[in-house]
């Protein structure tokens, strides 16, 4: 079978979908649906793997992870005891990494509007700020002197590559809002560099993400060591090189490079820069997130109806949509999906998948290969564990499901389950 990952997702002789080595059909019942489970220990398997690829091909090399990808502090916790810095995009994402006892120094923080309290913050903390615009480093020169600090920035560049990802998963595009664009990008990095209160450190970029290739991490590489050389020759050098994230993940149809073959890509790109600059070897910043837990996730749904539609179609209505899976409804990538309680069975049928919500766009799957879809079976959506608990919303006045981590065939609540309580706290009448 196709889905299955040794010691993470299996078929046991029951049939049953295990997910690090708990019966997901148990979980089901156990925990109720819609339901999250995220294996620990794939977690680790696939942070250690990015890592390890990279740090044998380069030494000096930090991983940050996406907390956006999911922030989970079970999670961020899990990362931190592997090694791991985090990237955050806002004062809460920050506030979340601190405290699961992440380290100033091993957070960088990112994003295209920084707000005031946010930068002060950073400043306050000492974090490393990538810096987004002209804007912004004005912003943060006239608060690092109000502080009496120096701010250690990096700076976003753009470096105008193409990516073959969704539309609105590209950032580093001639026509996208991110970064500096490097037609731009010198005079401010001298504006920085001419800073007494800044300190200017890095430069950034991320193009994307769920990208499937490496030539254009290549591309976007090459683009930026220009620049450096360029600065270098201005007497601007820098200490930290941080290339984002953005590796993909194997959703329904897709073949990402395995982490192995980024490194090489991305590392040798790097190394042949430096030669051809003559450059000293910077610190080198990832900032993966989807790499690290797409695929350690699973969601399990319950088909709640099964119908047809006159044109022949076959409907399974499961118990999370949109809500849940955003991007399986908006067409940026299809996920795999199985049926938990028939995991060896071998596929009958063409069904479509509708989430629960009022409103048309609800489908989660179209055309999904399954064994015959009856009422009561568990639907699993793999590759679940990135991009989806972290962009799920309350539509409907759903609640948010509970999250469940597996480590080694045993279980516990990572997050719990939204209730109504919880849905109108906020309510004021
Ligand atoms: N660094 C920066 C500056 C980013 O903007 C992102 C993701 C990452 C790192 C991590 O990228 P990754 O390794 O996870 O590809 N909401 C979208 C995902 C947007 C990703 C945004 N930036 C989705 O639905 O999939």
């Amino acid at each position: 079978m196709n889905w299955e990952i040794r010691d993470h997702l299996e078929c046991g002789e029951d049939c049953h979908l295990k997910i690090g080595g708990a019966d997901a059909i148990e979980l089901a019942e156990e925990y109720g649906t819609p339901l999250f489970v995220i294996n620990e220990r794939r977690v680790k398997e696939r942070f250690r793997e990015f890592w390890g690829a990279l740090k044998k091909r380069y030494e000096k090399i930090k991983v940050c992870y996406a907390v956006k990808a999911n922030s989970s502090l079970a999670i961020l916790k899990i990362l931190k005891e592997e090694g791991a810095g985090f990237e955050v995009v806002s004062e809460y994402e920050f506030l979340s990494a601190l405290k699961i006892g992440a380290k100033p120094e091993d957070i960088v923080f990112n994003g295209a509007n920084k707000s005031q309290r946010e930068l002060e913050l950073a400043v306050k903390e000492d974090v490393l700020i990538n810096v987004d615009s002209l804007s912004e480093l004005e912003k943060l020169e006239k608060i690092s002197e109000r502080l009496g600090r120096v701010a250690s920035i990096g700076i976003r560049v753009n470096p105008g590559v193409n990516v073959r990802t969704h539309k609105d998963l590209a950032t580093g595009t001639e026509y996208s809002h991110f970064g500096i664009h490097l037609q731009e990008a010198k005079n401010v990095f001298e504006k920085a560099h001419r800073s007494k209160h800044l300190a200017l450190r890095g430069v950034h970029m991320h193009i994307g993400s769920q990208i499937t290739s490496t030539q254009p991490f290549v591309r976007a590489i090459n683009k930026v060591f220009c620049l450096l050389a360029d600065l270098s020759r201005s007497g601007i050098s820098l200490e930290i090189v941080d290339l984002g994230g953005g590796l993909g993940v194997g959703y329904e149809g897709e073949h990402p490079p395995t982490a192995e073959e980024y490194a090489e890509a991305v590392i040798s790109a790097v190394k042949s820069n430096l030669k051809k600059y003559n450059l000293s070897e910077p610190l080198l910043i990832f900032e993966p997130g989807r790499y690290i837990l797409a695929d350690a996730g699973v969601c399990l749904l319950r088909v709640g109806v099964v119908k047809k539609t006159p044109d022949g179609s076959k409907w399974a209505i499961v118990d999370g949509g949109s809500n849940i899976l955003l991007r399986a409804t908006t067409g940026v990538y299809r996920f795999k999906m199985i049926l938990a309680n028939k995991a060896g069975m071998k596929a009958r049928e063409r069904v479509n998948v509708a989430g629960p919500l009022c409103f048309g766009g609800d489908v989660i799957g179209r055309n999904v290969r399954l064994p015959s879809v009856e009422e009561g079976d568990i639907l699993a959506v793999l590759c679940a564990g990135a991009y989806t608990i972290s962009l799920s919303h309350q539509y409907n006045m759903r609640p948010r499901p509970p999250v469940v981590l597996v480590s080694n065939g045993r279980h516990r609540l990572i997050r719990e389950a939204e209730r109504f309580e919880n849905l109108i706290a906020k309510e004021i009448v």
